[in-house]
């Protein structure tokens, strides 16, 4: 097995970017090239703004950057001299055509391969980083051997398990990492190359290997069991707050059955991010492609159940308040669609906001994180018109200028800052009666109740 000297990744996003920098900080020797289209995001790459804010990442990529670590846009120079070349572009919820808001959009994908194929000279590991459906390695070796000799590249599924906020711990201490493979001689030699990055850090015995079509079905399949446990648990939420259980309490208690496990049993306000409802809406899809609608029914019910979620949220704001929010201030503190990460793709606080901004609500908005303008961009995409962003949306520098003069509070993410906010002082500067909706369960109710707050959370009666 020849050792590999350079690796190249397309695609510098929220997975390219860290899973990059960590390889280039594990394996000196080998260089690494990150190349994107995007030329803001390759710049900011190159700054210590870097475009994807998670604990931890500036260090490690500071540690290799310069050294054996590159972002560029120079992509064919990256492809023609790799032994590796991941790929890891977007696979978005087509939103046109066949399989519209299901199906997973394989354009950049296709537009990756043909790049491979048009540039790249010699043999090749092709590895699909992306999240993508069962069977698209067929359609990557199909590209490729079409417009090059026969036998040129390897083909294997390496998915990404990492979670944004915790990226860098799950990068260097991960589970496990998955490569799939062709069952042939050359596919084993591509997949132990690979596996030889990988055991620079990550002993052997966590890195599994299975062929092509377990790996990038076991990809879609994590997510939607982790989908399906927080979808599991928020249904329990609102049996808990019919019966005055407590959904924590219940969590706890199912958890310490090691056949159930404490993990992912945290009832929300519904789960955000870019791949999980993504990836479920894809796995549904192909269920039908393959005539299992029982099936596709089943996994189906796992964003109904989140969607649920969302409104039940909301619905219960405006009724609490008396059933009618217009002109009410409410404060909302997050945005993102988990703490410590900037990334607000799914969120449940859009759905939230935008129920409530046509509601009439006046959103007094909160996050540490996220941008002015991905929070107005995500408002006009879920439907919210400019001249409702322009009059009932303002933009806080901090929960408590947010509080201030509000009838409630929404807490839509879980930034640890928000336990630390000196709740009398909010108590006094609000209106009365003054409500907590804590949609993370989040802070201590029983401390805010004593203030005078009326406090909701999800989950408990
Ligand atoms: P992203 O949108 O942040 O990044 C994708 C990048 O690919 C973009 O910067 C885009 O400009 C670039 N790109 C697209 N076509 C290109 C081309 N032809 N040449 C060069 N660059 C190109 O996406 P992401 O969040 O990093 O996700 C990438 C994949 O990883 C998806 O399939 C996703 O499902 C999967 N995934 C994501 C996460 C996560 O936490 N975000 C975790 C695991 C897996
Ligand atoms: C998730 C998976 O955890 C990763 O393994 C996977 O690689 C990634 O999707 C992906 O494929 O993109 P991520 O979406 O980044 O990672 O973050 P999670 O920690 O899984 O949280 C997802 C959502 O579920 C968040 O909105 C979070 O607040 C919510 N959540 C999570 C809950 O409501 N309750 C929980 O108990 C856990």
């Amino acid at each position: 097995m020849k050792s590999p000297k350079r690796i190249c990744c397309i695609g510098a996003g929220y997975v390219g970017g860290p899973t990059m920098a960590m390889i280039a900080a594990k394996c000196p020797d080998i260089r690494v090239d990150v190349v994107d289209i995007n030329e803001a995001r390759v710049a900011a790459w190159n700054t210590d703004e870097l475009p994807v804010y998670e604990p931890g990442l500036l260090e490690v990529v500071k540690e290799a950057r310069g050294r054996n670590l590159f972002f560029s846009t120079k992509t064919d120079e990256a492809i023609v001299d790799a032994d590796i070349i991941f790929v890891s572009v977007g696979t978005p919820t087509k939103t046109y055509g066949m399989g519209a808001g299901r199906a997973a959009d394989l354009c950049y994908i296709e537009s990756a391969a043909r790049m491979i194929a048009r540039v790249a000279r010699g043999p090749k590991i092709i590895v699909e980083k992306s999240t993508i459906p069962v069977r698209t390695a067929v359609a990557m070796r199909a590209i490729l051997s079409a417009n090059s000799e026969e036998g040129k590249f390897q083909v294997l599924s390496n998915p990404e398990f990492l979670a944004e906020g915790t990226a860098v711990e799950d990068l260097e201490n991960p589970d496990r990492i998955l490569i799939g493979g062709e069952r042939t001689p050359e596919g084993d030699a591509a997949v132990e190359t690979l596996v030889s990055v990988y055991n620079r850090w990550i002993p052997r015995e966590n890195i599994l290997t299975t062929n092509l079509w377990s790996s990038e079905l076991s990809k879609l399949v994590a997510n939607a069991f982790l989908a399906q446990r927080i979808s599991s648990i928020n249904s329990i939420s609102a049996l808990c707050e019919a019966t005055e259980a407590d959904v924590d309490e219940v969590a706890r208690a199912i958890g310490a059955d090691s056949r159930i496990g404490p993990k992912f049993l945290k009832a929300s306000v519904g789960f955000g991010g870019s791949c999980f409802q993504k990836d479920i809406l894809n796995l549904t899809y192909l269920c039908e492609h393959f005539g299992l609608p029982e099936v596709a029914a089943y996994w189906d019910q796992v964003i109904k159940m989140n969607d649920w979620q969302k409104s039940r949220f909301s619905a219960n704001i405006v009724q609490t308040l008396f059933n009618t929010v217009r002109d009410k201030r409410i404060a909302v503190w997050g945005f993102a669609f988990k703490k410590d990460t900037n990334d607000t793709r799914e969120s449940a606080a859009i759905y939230v906001c935008r129920d409530l901004l046509l509601e009439g609500a006046q959103i007094a908005l909160y996050d540490p994180r996220v941008p002015v303008q991905l929070i107005h961009q995500e408002l006009q995409y879920a439907g919210v018109s400019q001249d409702i962003i322009d009059q009932q949306l303002t933009i806080c520098a901090s929960c408590e200028e947010a509080a201030d003069g509000a009838h409630a509070v929404a807490i839509l993410t879980e930034w640890d800052e928000f336990r630390d906010v000196d709740f009398e002082q909010m108590y006094a500067s609000m209106f009365k009666p003054a409500f907590v909706f804590d949609g993370r369960d989040l802070v201590d109710h029983s401390q805010l109740r004593e203030i005078g707050f009326e406090v909701y959370a999800i989950g408990k009666g």
